[in-house]
Formats: structure tokens, C-alpha cells, sequence
């Protein structure tokens, strides 16, 4: 009986999925593809509500499918060796050169962390797997894949502790040279929420007095940057777009923190400041730090501030809220002073769009060297999409790029 009517619950949230209005604008490259692979997310996050709903299986578990429809198993082959190994006791797999040429030049590495909404995603997936690859045989580096744990099994801070515990194990003399690596040309990267945590990682990292080896770049990758203000123009715009549509991103920021399903209204609503957070609210302003063509036609108003009573969020969401381990963006420019060089990207159809455009503006006027690549026909995402049968031109353009970048910056 149940499994029935699971099934019925499944055709129908297939077929009503197939008919939802999808407003993606001309502007978007590649739109008849994005549409249609757009349609298998939808598809999904509809069976996963529905089965929420139903108390079969929690929403972020269905997603999940989307992780395993895209699993690898790393392998070694000619030119890459891959090894699984643990750093610190999170989960790793590392990438080197199979050529052990280490007597002619020390290496470069970069640091890896996946997206997924701190919920979803995987080192193991094709897209990283080859992108790992592809950083390895084109820079010569050493690639370490990070496989944080994830939410709703663990909330904040644990991804980024297991962020942070890989790169402090990794930047130990001792490590360095035991897989040839420059101490002075390791960089930090990640896609979304793996940007927010490249980011968080490369702030905290500066400010640790232990610390002796840091970080000579950070490439951050349409990244998660604040949870403050969810209602920038960026968000307001790309609203209902494809790939993340602003209650996937909300949905990932409370679970990041709580499975309160409190803090996630709260968050829909963008009322979920409290006096604690409001105080950084300045560090957000986008009527400050956006470029004025990024701001267009939106009145800026401050995000109100909600007392905590009993029927609001709990009071630990909220000061994680004002953590800029959760937040980079919310850390003072003093802070922002130090960091190492960035490169920034950003996609004109991405609810995060303005997170990655504040924080360029905020990085340039606090004196850090910044390249900022924007792409007006670009999607969240987008890099993912290499591989049959969704295989976006825009991708490839995005991953040279980005290579590119760190050529001539690591
Ligand atoms: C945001 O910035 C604008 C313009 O710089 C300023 O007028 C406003 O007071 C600021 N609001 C907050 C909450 O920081
Ligand atoms: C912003 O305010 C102006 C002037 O009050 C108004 O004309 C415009 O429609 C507002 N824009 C939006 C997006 O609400
Ligand atoms: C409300 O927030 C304040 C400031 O963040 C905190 O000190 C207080 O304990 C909170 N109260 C409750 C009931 O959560």
C-alpha cells in the first residue's frame, strides 16, 4: 500500500516536474540543454519533497542520487597516481604525477574542495575526478580531493574543521616533501559551498600564530560567501534559475546549520538576523560593495532583525550565522588584508552572482591582488557539466580558464 503510493507520488512529481514554467533567459548559453538538464534536477528535488513529506527518506538523502548517478572509482593510470588516504583523520584522495621527476622541480598543489551545499557532492564524482586530473597533468601539481563530511549527518562546524584539519596536516614541512612539493606555491580552490570553505580556510589560516607555511593563492569558484542577506539582487534575479534556485541555496544554508526546519522559513523569508548578526549586516551591504551595473534597478533595504523568541530559530544557528568560518565575507578588512592573491568567479544567472562580486570589491579596497572573471551567459554550476550527455561548452571555457589562472599565479 505504501509502496504504491510512493509510486504514484513518483510519476506524478516526474510528469508535473516536466511541465513547471522554466524562466531561463536567452542570455543563458546553451539554454535548450540547461533546460533539459534542468529538468532532472527538478525532477529530483520534487521526489525528494515528496518523500519527505511521506517519511521515507529525508530530502537531501534522494539528492544524494545525483552524487552516486555520478560516481567514480579514482583509479591510477598512466600519468596521474591516485592514492585514498586519510590526512588527520578526514578522508582524502590525492593526485600526483605519475613521473617522479622530483629531482628536476618541486611541485605545486592545490588544495580541492567539492560543492554540494556542505549537504551533497563527493571527491568521487566524474566531474572532480577529471578536473583533479586535468590540474595535475597541466601544472604539474599535486591534487589533494577533500571528502568532508557532510549534512544533515553533521552540521557546522565540522565541514569546515575537516577543511581546515586537511590543510594544516598538508602544510607541514614534513608532508610537503614527502610528495615534492614548494611550500611556497600551494593554493587553496573549491566550487560553491567548497569555495565558501576555501575561503573560510585561507582567512583562518592567516590568523593561526602556529602557522608557518601559508597559502600563496585561493581560487574560488562561484563561491557561497555569506548567510546573512539572501535577498541581494543577484538572489532576487536568478531566483527560480536552473541548477540552484534559491530554495535549494536556503535549503543548504539552514542544513549547514541546523535540521531546524524553522531556521529554513526563517531564511525564506529573510528574517532571520538576530541582534547578533545584525551588527556585521555593514560587512553585506551590497548597496556598498556591488558594482552599480550589478545593482540595476533594486532598492537596497537592511534585512530586518528578529528577536530570538521560542518560535524562532535556536540560538546556535544564529551565532553560527555570524561566524565567518560559515560567512567569509562578514570578517573585518583588517582580516582581508593578509590574504593570499584570488581568483574569483562569477555567473550572471547564479543566486550567488553578488556574494563573489561583494567580495572582490571588498578584497580589491583592503589591497589583495583579485582576478575576477565574470561570465554574463553563465549558470551555478556550470563547471560541473563536462561530461556526456551534459556538456556545456561554457565548462571547458571556465576550466581553462581557471587553469590558466593558476599557471601563471601558483
Ligand atoms: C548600506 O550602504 C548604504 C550606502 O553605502 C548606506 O546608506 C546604508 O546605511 C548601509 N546600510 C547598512 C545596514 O549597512
Ligand atoms: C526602486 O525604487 C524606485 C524609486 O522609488 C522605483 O521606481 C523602482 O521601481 C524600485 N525598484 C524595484 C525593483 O522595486
Ligand atoms: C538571544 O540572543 C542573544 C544574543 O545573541 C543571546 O545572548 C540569548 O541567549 C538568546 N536568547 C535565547 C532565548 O535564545
Amino acid at each position: 500500500m505504501r509502496f504504491e503510493g510512493f509510486a504514484v507520488v513518483l510519476l506524478a512529481g516526474a510528469l508535473t516536474s516536466y511541465y513547471v514554467y522554466s524562466p531561463v533567459p536567452s542570455e543563458v548559453e546553451e539554454k535548450w540543454k540547461l533546460v533539459l538538464t534542468d529538468c532532472f534536477f527538478r525532477t529530483l528535488s520534487h521526489l525528494a519533497d515528496f518523500s519527505e513529506v511521506l517519511g521515507l527518506k529525508d530530502y537531501m538523502g534522494v539528492m544524494m542520487f545525483i552524487t552516486f548517478v555520478e560516481g567514480v572509482v579514482p583509479v591510477s593510470d598512466e600519468r596521474v597516481l591516485v592514492s585514498e588516504e586519510q590526512f588527520d583523520g578526514v578522508e582524502v584522495v590525492v593526485y600526483q604525477p605519475a613521473q617522479q621527476d622530483a629531482s628536476v622541480e618541486l611541485r605545486r598543489a592545490v588544495i580541492y574542495f567539492h560543492g554540494g551545499g556542505w549537504c551533497l557532492g563527493s571527491t568521487r564524482m566524474g566531474p572532480y575526478d577529471q578536473l583533479a586530473r586535468k590540474l595535475v597533468t597541466e601544472l604539474n601539481a599535486v591534487v589533494v580531493s577533500v571528502e568532508y563530511r557532510l549534512a544533515p549527518a553533521h552540521h557546522f562546524p565540522v565541514q569546515f574543521e575537516d577543511a581546515y584539519h586537511v590543510v594544516k596536516h598538508f602544510l607541514q614541512n614534513s608532508v610537503l616533501s614527502q610528495y615534492y612539493v614548494d611550500p611556497g606555491r600551494v593554493a587553496v580552490s573549491g566550487d560553491s559551498a567548497g569555495g565558501n570553505l576555501a575561503a573560510a580556510v585561507a582567512q583562518q589560516l592567516q590568523q593561526d600564530p602556529d602557522q608557518k607555511v601559508q597559502l600563496k593563492a585561493q581560487a574560488l569558484l562561484y563561491p557561497v560567501l555569506q548567510a546573512l542577506d539572501l535577498n541581494t539582487p543577484s538572489y532576487q534575479q536568478n531566483q527560480h534559475m536552473p541548477i540552484l534556485p534559491r530554495t535549494l541555496m536556503v535549503r543548504f544554508w539552514s542544513e549547514y546549520f541546523t535540521s531546524d526546519k524553522r531556521l529554513f522559513h526563517a531564511m525564506m523569508a529573510n528574517a532571520h538576523n538576530s541582534p547578533e548578526s545584525a551588527t556585521l549586516l555593514k560587512f553585506v551591504n551590497w548597496s556598498a560593495f556591488l558594482p552599480e551595473s550589478f545593482r540595476q534597478a533594486y532598492n537596497y533595504t537592511a534585512p530586518p532583525v528578529v528577536e530570538n523568541e521560542s518560535s524562532g530559530p535556536s540560538s546556535s544557528p544564529q551565532r553560527s550565522m555570524a561566524d565567518p568560518r560559515a560567512s567569509p565575507l562578514l570578517v573585518p578588512d583588517s582580516v582581508l588584508r593578509s590574504l593570499p592573491k584570488a581568483y574569483v568567479l562569477t555567473c550572471e544567472y547564479d543566486v550567488l552572482r553578488d556574494d563573489g562580486l561583494m567580495y572582490v570589491t571588498r578584497l580589491r579596497s583592503a589591497g589583495v591582488e583579485v582576478t575576477h572573471q565574470h561570465y554574463p551567459g553563465g549558470f551555478h554550476g556550470a563547471l560541473m557539466f563536462t561530461m556526456w550527455p551534459s556538456d556545456f561548452e561554457i565548462a571547458h571555457r571556465m576550466t581553462e580558464n581557471y587553469i590558466r589562472w593558476l599557471q601563471l599565479n601558483l
